[in-house]
């Protein structure tokens, strides 16, 4: 994480983030908000939120969203280095598999994926740790 901080402040100041991201959530049909925070390993911080509509399927979630914006604003060469994901419900925020998927490219086998509820962050895993086998084209390309 981030040299300047220690991983507790890393992890509240993501959290805190995330939850902020959440009340921006258009999630009008599920009434599931959701709000993801990300770091770069330029020590950079983006934000998302799912982003429902009528049509269901058009939905992005809030990790995705976080991911393309920074990705939009510095480029495919940004890499992540941890990213917080809040939800109204309490539930556990573990990212579907499609997001799973795209944060593996951009964060590989080593992203810190921290899950928070209300009150704080809950839990911790790694990228490797949540996608085992992840797709890859290159058939060189290493895998968890
Ligand atoms: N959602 C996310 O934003 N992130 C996830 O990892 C799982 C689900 C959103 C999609 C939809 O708007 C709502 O949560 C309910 O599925």
């Amino acid at each position: 994480m981030a040299k300047r901080h220690s991983n507790g402040e890393v992890r509240a100041r993501l959290t805190a983030a995330a939850k902020r991201a959440m009340k921006n959530a258009h999630a009008p049909y599920s009434k599931f908000k959701v709000g993801a925070a990300l770091l770069t390993t330029t020590d950079k911080i983006f934000l998302g939120c799912n982003v429902e509509n009528a049509s269901y399927g058009m939905t992005n979630c809030a990790e995705r969203t976080a991911i393309f914006t920074a990705v939009a604003e510095l480029g495919p060469k940004m890499e992540i280095r941890a990213i917080a994901v809040a939800n109204n419900q309490n539930a556990p925020c573990s990212p579907c598999g499609a997001c799973r998927q795209v944060m593996m490219e951009l964060g590989g086998p080593d992203l810190i994926i921290i899950q928070a509820n209300l009150r704080g962050a809950v839990a911790q895993f790694t990228m490797a740790a949540l996608l085992p086998g992840a797709f890859a084209l290159d058939p060189n390309t290493p895998r968890p």
